[in-house]
Parts: structure tokens; sequence; C-alpha cells
């Protein structure tokens, strides 16, 4: 990490601006330049190139995000935090597709400043040295699939629990899956296992934690699917950090053929690490307009983010039985290719209910059949059809 790092504070409000740099100072940042949107902003941060910018968005937040998106373009190496006073989810979400990094609220303490300023970093730092090639570690990593959605209840964690079971059980890997649902995970309830430790005791002892002793924390499922739950309080998320988060998730691929990451049906920084630490991105989404339009939204993030649509897969699953549109009106609007279609099934719900993931409970229900297509295509692998003796005693 490069010592006295320079800092760029973009805020017209001269008086915030003077709370921010005081807050910088105090955090042991140099600030090398200062300015109001637009124009005079790009032009100082070019002329200044600084480590990282700092900026504040206010409504009407355009003036905001448009200096953000062409701060990005000048300096596209340069990653830029936001501060407003504007806590909702549109927000934050508008600031990371026009380029934020991090979001904090106003006004930013030392410290907040500090703990997003360290871990944006070091965040690049690891991005540049994996586009590199050069990776800090020659272990082997396992491939890590996060299954990611604009929306809530439209089946992320029926299909997270259910292919990294499918995964276990047909292609004979080792598969581990975390439950990063910030709100109220479900993984382990869908999974009917007994919620000892969680991500959140993982990241009170982060710095003592190394690929062997992660294994303390994990339950294992009958399938073999070792579970990394959520923490029962939602309240504990808040300790976790995006260096928590992807030092677990590249902890458990050194030690896991797959780990499925399973999301909630929001955004915020801890779900950007998910993204960003995954191989292959499920993008979940249901037949609705509201769905839709948000997936449009997401898929509008993740080519911000600089996320390559080859790692995107647009999943349609129907998790209602309504049918108003067609999977062919899905890819025109989204001009986005489907990768997959679930069927709606009832069973799903019943299974869940049970804490049974479908692929083990019924293994030719529609939704399972589906599942586990789905395992297979990922992993390259070829199924073996079974005929109807085969599947009449259960083989
Ligand atoms: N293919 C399907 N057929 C029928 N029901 C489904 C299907 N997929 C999901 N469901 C049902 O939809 C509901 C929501 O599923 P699930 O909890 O997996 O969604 P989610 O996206 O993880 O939600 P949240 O964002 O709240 O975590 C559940 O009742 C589940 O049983
Ligand atoms: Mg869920």
């Amino acid at each position: 990490m490069p010592k006295n790092l320079e800092v760029v504070v973009v805020d017209p409000d001269v008086n915030s601006r003077a709370d921010t740099n005081r807050a910088l100072t105090i955090a042991r940042f140099s600030v090398s330049g200062e300015a109001g949107y637009g124009i005079d902003a790009v032009t100082m941060a070019k002329d200044k190139n600084p480590d990282i910018i700092v900026l504040s968005m206010e409504e009407p937040v355009a003036r905001a995000t448009q200096t953000m998106s062409s701060l990005a373009d000048a300096l596209p190496e340069t990653p830029i935090i936001v501060y407003s006073s504007l806590s909702d989810a549109a927000s934050v979400r508008r600031a990371m597709v026009s380029g934020a990094r991090d979001y904090l609220v106003k006004p930013p303490r030392p410290e907040e400043l500090a703990r997003a300023i360290y871990s944006v970093l070091e965040y690049e730092e690891r991005r540049r040295t994996r586009l590199t090639g050069e990776t800090a570690s020659s272990a082997a990593r396992g491939t890590v699939i996060t299954v990611f959605g604009a929306k809530g209840g439209i089946g992320k964690t029926t299909i997270a629990t259910n292919l990294a079971t499918a995964l276990c059980k047909n292609t004979n890997s080792s598969v581990a899956i975390v439950d990063m649902d910030t709100r109220f995970g479900d993984v382990a309830i869908m999974m009917d296992v007994v919620v000892e430790f969680s991500i959140a005791d993982v990241g009170r002892n982060i710095e003592s934690v190394d690929r062997e002793s992660i294994g303390d924390y994990i339950v294992k499922h009958g399938s073999g699917v070792e579970i990394l739950p959520a923490p029962l309080h939602p309240t504990e998320w808040g300790a976790l950090g995006r260096q928590h988060i992807s030092k677990v998730i590249d902890l458990l691929s050194q030690t896991h053929d797959y780990v499925v990451v399973d999301t909630p049906g929001a955004f915020n920084e801890l779900v950007a690490t998910a993204l960003e630490s995954a191989n292959i991105i499920l993008l979940i989404t249901s037949m609705d307009i509201a769905s839709i339009k948000d997936t449009a939204l997401a898929l509008e993030m993740l080519r911000a983010a600089a996320v390559s649509d080859d790692k995107v897969k647009l999943i349609i699953n129907h998790s209602t039985s309504s049918n108003s549109l067609r999977p062919e009106d899905v890819e025109r609007v989204l001009e986005y290719e489907v990768y997959w279609r679930i069927p709606h099934d009832v069973a799903v719900s019943n299974s869940n209910q049970l804490g049974q993931p479908i692929v083990l409970a019924k293994p030719y229900a529609r939704a399972s059949r589906a599942i586990t297509d789905i395992a297979y295509s990922l992993s390259g692998l070829r199924r073996e059809r079974k005929g109807f003796l085969d599947r009449v005693l259960g083989r």
C-alpha cells in the first residue's frame, strides 16, 4: 500500500468540503486538490492524479453522477468514493452505477474514510494483480458462483442451495455455499441445518483465519455441501467489510471446487465484493415487468463495474405461475441472451418449507431437472441420461 496517500475532494459546498478535508487530514491522508463539480473537477483531478477521489453527491444528483462518469473516463484507474446525506438504496445504486466504489453517509468520519479508502485500494491492487495474471499466491482456486438478482423473492436462495447440492451430488465436487443475504439469510433454513457459527464469527477472527481453520465455522449438510451461514441477527453484518468477504470467499475457493454465494435482493458494498470475487454471476430474474426493469439496471451496473458479459449468465426463474411475458420478450428488452429457464414448479415451495433441496427430495421434478442441468452445464460435464427403470428405482 503506498504511503502518504493523496486524495482529491470534489464537493461544490464549501463548508461540507472543509469538513471532509478535516476528516481526511485527521485520518492522515494528504488532500492534494479540491473542486466543485464539472470540468473543474476533471481538470484538477487529471492534474493531481490522486490515489483516490472522494466526491459528494446531493440532490439533484445528476451533476454529481455526470462528474463521476467524466472522472471515471478521465482517470479509469482512480477509485471514487462517494459521500452523501442520501442513504436510500436508489441513491446508493445510482452512485455505484456511475462508477463509485464505496458509499459513505455524510458527514464521513475519519475512521470511516480510512477504512473505505484502504479497503477500496486494497481491492484495486488485487484486481490489477489478477488482471496481469500475477496472483499473490500460487494456490489453485475453485470456481466462485455468485447468485445475484435485483429483487427479493425471485428464487435466488432456492437456486443457490439447489445448485450447490446438484454440483455436489452430480459432479463429484467439493462445494461450499456462503449465505451473504445481509438481511435475513435463509440458506440454513432451506437446508435444515443447525447454525452454530456464522460468517460474522469468521469476521471477528479474520486475522487468524486460514484455509484450515475456516472449516471450524462451517456446517456440513447431508448432501456433502458445506455451509457458511449468515449471522442469526442482521445487525452483525455491520462489523463486516469488503476485506472480510473477499478473504472468506478466497479461502473457501482454495479448499472447494465450487463456492456458491447467495446474495440479498439489494445492493451494498458486501454484495459488490461477492460480485467482484465471482468467476460466474448467475443473474436471476422472474418474469414480471418490475423484475425485468430491475434486471436491466443490474446489467447496466455490472457493465459499469467493468464485469465482462462472459461472466454474467441470465436465468429466468418462473417463481410464480404468471406468464405475461415470453423469454423472447425478456431477451429483446434486456438485449441479453437467456442462459437458462427454470420452470414454475409447486414442489419447490414444499421442499423449501421442509428444508430439503428439491434436487435431492424430488430429483425428477421439473425444477430439479433444470437446476441439475445448470450444474452440468457450469461444470462442463455431460449429463448421463437415465432410463425409465433407473428413475423408478431411484438409481
Ligand atoms: N421455480 C420455482 N417454482 C415455484 N416456486 C418457486 C420457484 N423458485 C422459487 N420459488 C418460490 O419463491 C419464493 C422465493 O424464493 P427464494 O426465497 O428462493 O427467493 P429469494 O430471491 O432468495 O428471496 P429473498 O430476496 O427474499 O432472499 C419461495 O417461496 C420459493 O419456494
Ligand atoms: Mg434469498
